[in-house]
């Protein structure tokens, strides 16, 4: 019996890379470029959009403050290609931009009075340019994450609506660039 167990254990081991390296091939081969980031960490519903790899190096450009009830700061941060179009004021975006939006509570500084820095973490957001795999939601895919995993598909179902609603004349795009 052990050889016979052991080529099962071998055939089964063999499967098991070709399935994860074929679902790695499929989301690999969905984005053109840059896009879709690494295949890293689970995707959102509806888009398959993940955190995209070194993000957090990428050039900011703008921060924001939400009120009441949310009560947060948060900054938007552009890959290269992103920062290069929001400059040159290019519309539409090209396939390959991504922005994310870093979002913290606000609170009041430990250290001085007048001064309101990032709290706990809240949300990184996450917007993919790819115009033929996104061509139904305005050529954006989107992602929420909440402690990097993303949120669930009511909340995926929000993000074009409001987008389109309000800044679909800046390609759904809301930040502008803060010199
Ligand atoms: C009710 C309106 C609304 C909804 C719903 C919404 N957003 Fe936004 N989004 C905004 C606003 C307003 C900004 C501008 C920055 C700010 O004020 O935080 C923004 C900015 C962004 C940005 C930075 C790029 C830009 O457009 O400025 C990303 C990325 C983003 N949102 C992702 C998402 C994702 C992902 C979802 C869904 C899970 C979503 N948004 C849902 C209103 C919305």
């Amino acid at each position: 019996m052990r050889p016979i167990r052991t080529a099962y254990v071998v055939l089964s081991a063999a499967l098991l890379v070709g399935a994860v390296s074929a679902d790695h091939a499929i989301a690999e081969s969905a984005k053109p470029g840059q896009a879709a980031s690494s295949a890293k960490g689970a995707a959102s519903p509806i888009y398959g959009v993940t955190i995209p790899e070194g993000y957090r190096k990428w050039q900011m450009i703008a921060p924001a403050e939400e009120g009441a009830p949310l009560d947060e700061l948060r900054v938007v941060l552009g890959n290269p290609a992103a920062v290069k179009a929001i400059e040159n004021a290019t519309l539409p975006y090209p396939d390959g931009a991504i922005f994310v939006k870093l979002a913290y509570k606000r609170k009041q500084s430990p250290d001085f009075e007048s001064a309101t820095v990032p709290g706990q973490p809240t949300t990184v957001q996450v917007m993919v340019k790819d115009s033929r795999r996104y061509a139904s939601s305005g050529g954006w895919g989107y992602g929420r994450f909440i402690n990097g995993q993303p949120a669930d598909l009511a909340q995926h179902q929000t993000c074009f609506a409001c987008h389109a609603a309000r800044v679909k004349d800046r390609d759904y795009v809301f930040t502008h660039y803060a010199p």
